[in-house]
């Protein structure tokens, strides 16, 4: 697989971990729907091409998409990387782009899918929460799922600490799967199954998370 697009809507701590763990000659742009993000900060000093595209001034989904595929296009890119992108992409995207498309939700779907997914699980009292990476289809957050991390909620958590856990999980699991992506090391099969195919390196880029993660 050659390289991948990034879109973003915010902090971009996603996309700042995708760039420290070497990735960062892999990205061929990073496209922000909100002009005030962060993130795209994060694509200046890594010399990334960075594009905005405000959804605010498209008069339709479509046409902002349309914007949006223009440059992912023009690009040539191989795959492309929601990281922290707060609008939802319709069949019309989904079906016109030519690549894979995948998100990371801060949640063990099919739980808390949508918004808040942190909130969601603090106020459900759940003792497990954590990561899903997964491919995106028309239906929000229900994809195939590409791998999913276990963070561990204790009863006295905040939201914000539930946060802080799952993020640091996040900018581990990320790159680590867009590496695996990137190397075809993923299959899905017709049932919607998802394999990764391991190897020895796998330890010594996760580390002791290993044992969070089921792939
Ligand atoms: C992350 O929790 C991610 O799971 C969700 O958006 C949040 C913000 O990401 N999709 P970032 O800091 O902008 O990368």
């Amino acid at each position: 697989m050659g390289n991948f697009s990034v879109l973003i809507s915010g902090k971009g701590t996603n996309l700042k971990a995708i760039c420290e763990s070497g990735l960062s000659k892999k990205i061929d742009c990073v496209i922000s729907s909100n002009p005030e993000a962060t993130g795209l900060q994060i694509a200046k000093y890594y010399n990334i091409p960075s594009y905005t595209i405000n959804y605010k001034l498209y008069c339709s989904r479509k046409d902002f998409e349309h914007q949006l595929l223009c440059i992912t296009n023009k690009y040539n890119s191989s795959l492309i990387v929601l990281a922290g992108f707060m609008r939802i992409l319709s069949e019309y995207f989904i079906t016109q782009c030519p690549t894979k498309i995948i998100n990371i939700h801060p949640s063990l779907l099919p739980s808390f899918a949508g918004i808040n997914a942190q909130k969601q699980a603090f106020d459900a009292k759940v003792k497990l929460s954590g990561v899903t990476i997964h491919f995106v289809t028309e239906k929000l957050d229900h994809g195939p799922i590409i791998t999913q991390g276990m963070v561990p909620i204790n009863s006295i958590d905040s939201i914000e600490d539930i946060t802080t856990k799952i993020l640091q999980l996040e900018h581990k699991l990320y790159p680590f799967i867009i590496q695996k992506l990137i190397n075809n090391q993923v299959t899905v099969e017709s049932t919607g199954h998802v394999n990764i195919i391991k190897d020895n390196n796998d330890h010594n880029l996760l580390g002791k998370l290993i044992h969070q993660i089921s792939y």
